[in-house]
């Protein structure tokens, strides 16, 4: 096909000129009616172009679809205008329903365990391998998913993070040929990975490892608007109906175009400049790398043999500076204006893509000779007998007591979190970013997990999830529902 052309810009450019009266919504008839100080600031264009689904863009987007499609190298391509999230749910409303088994890795998002609520399968969770030194989720071994399939053949389908937050994408080809083998469909979460397949140093994507369903957040890596991202299907275990009629239920009924285009265009730039593009910011990952790595107690990943590391993810190891990633992260970004990915409690993650310029990364190593000289720094450190240094994904047992739609629908109780060790949690609670939920709905809450909850808390991280934001309470399903 030919990637250059951008079917869904082109309809843009055409209706951009067209003279409607406009009795079709949104209320504001192509910016007729919207608030002039908003317009002034965000010009006339966008609004012209917030227009409804037309049926004469039904055409230039199957096209622009198909175009993904075909530059990704999947079968079918589908746009989605809200995010992974949404494409994670479809993943498992297309595959599982109540009493089926799912084989997920643990270092799931959230939004996984949301899509279990829907669709009300039971979770086998798949415990992700972890490097303590580096504070280094490693994702789920083949030989991990091999001996869960072992155990349980009937699963209805496995899912995986890959890439994972750190860039960690393991060894996908590999799961994809057990999986198969044991003729179950391998569903991938690769919203850190709309990137991967266009240059040949990156590691390949889920698709190109054989993956079945993989969703992309397109919006995170390869250039469209937030909240744009594609699921793809390929091969034929999971039929493209099931896919269809999982999206009518979760997807909007007003798929918002502006996004779309971004879809179309961000897949053109990929398709055509994607490997220039990368060369120039996989060069920036690693100067950054290099000089970071001369300052004193700072560590990057560059010291470590990671297999399928994704090197446009730079990870940098604080807790030699005796602060923790948060106490960090507002340093750089109050004093010096650098504003990183993610902070956890002992790195800072930096997400570098085709947007970063050689100025960011001077401006970044610069943050980090300064923050690494900065006698202050040590006053911002607080509770330090109270930190927990590590992040392992803590899994008590692999399947849950009450799946996640059983005890969202259970009847609850609010006690105090340090009362609830031994109960069911009745919410998903996640440092957020990476929203990997350390207790999930359905899941028993352990002590381990209440210590780190409280040691994120207090370290200036944000907990996702919490009904009670302050975290001193909690809901736990009632004992007698199970
Ligand atoms: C691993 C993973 N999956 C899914 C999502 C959800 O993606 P989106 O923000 O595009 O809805 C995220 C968001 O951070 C994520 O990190």
């Amino acid at each position: 096909m030919n990637q250059n052309s951008v079917p869904l810009l082109e309809a843009a450019q055409r209706y951009l000129d067209i003279n409607h009266a406009p009795f079709y919504m949104p209320a504001h008839k192509r910016g007729q009616g919207i608030d002039c100080e908003f317009m002034a600031i965000m010009g006339k264009n966008i609004f012209r172009l917030d227009l409804p689904e037309l049926p004469d863009l039904e055409e230039p987007i199957a096209e622009a679809e198909a175009l993904a499609a075909d530059a990704y190298g999947s079968d079918r391509a589908w746009f989605l205008t809200n995010g992974s999230t949404c494409g994670v749910q479809a993943m498992l409303l297309a595959t599982c329903q109540q009493g089926d088994k799912i084989l997920i890795g643990r270092n799931c998002h959230k939004a996984a365990i949301a899509g279990l609520v829907l669709n009300g399968a039971t979770p086998i969770y798949l415990p992700t391998d972890y490097l303590p030194e580096f504070d280094l989720d490693l994702g789920v071994s083949p030989e991990t998913l091999e001996s869960f399939l072992k155990k349980y053949p009937d699963a209805k389908a496995v899912m995986l993070v890959s890439p994972n937050y750190f860039g960690v994408c393991g060894e996908l080809a590999k799961m994809v040929e057990i999986a198969h083998d044991f003729n179950v469909p391998l569903l991938v979460d690769a919203a850190h990975g709309a990137h991967l397949g266009f240059h040949p140093d990156l590691p390949i994507s889920a698709i190109q490892a054989g993956a079945d369903l993989v969703v992309q957040s397109t919006h995170k890596m390869a250039g469209s608007l937030t909240q744009s991202s594609i699921l793809h299907l390929q091969g034929d275990r999971i039929a493209a109906e099931q896919v269809d009629r999982a999206l009518q239920i979760l997807r909007s009924s007003s798929p918002n175009l502006l996004l779309m285009i971004s879809l179309d265009v961000a897949r053109r730039q990929m398709a055509v400049n994607g490997k220039e593009l990368l060369t120039e910011t996989i060069r920036l990952a690693q100067k950054s790398r290099s000089q970071l790595d001369q300052i004193p107690n700072l560590r990057t990943f560059s010291q470590i043999e990671v297999p399928n590391l994704d090197e446009t993810r730079l990870t940098v190891m604080v807790d030699r500076l005796g602060v923790t990633g948060f106490e960090a992260d507002i340093y750089l970004h109050s004093q010096l204006n650098v504003m990183a990915e993610m902070p956890t409690l002992t790195q800072l993650v930096f997400s570098l893509s085709l947007g970063n310029t050689q100025t960011d990364i001077d401006r970044l190593v610069q943050a980090f000779q300064k923050l690494g000289k900065e006698k202050l720094i040590t006053q911002l450190i607080t509770n330090y007998e109270l930190r927990i240094t590590n992040y392992q994904l803590p899994i008590t047992n692999y399947q849950s007591n009450l799946t996640p739609r059983q005890a969202y629908f259970a009847k609850c109780d609010r006690i105090l979190l340090n009362n609830a060790i031994g109960c069911i949690s009745a919410e998903s609670l996640c440092p957020y970013p990476p929203g990997i939920p350390l207790v999930c709905i359905g899941e028993k809450i352990t002590l381990d997990v209440v210590q780190m909850l409280q040691a994120i808390l207090r370290s200036e991280g944000i907990i996702n999830g919490a009904s009670d934001e302050t975290l001193k309470t909690i809901l736990v399903v009632r004992q007698d529902v199970f």
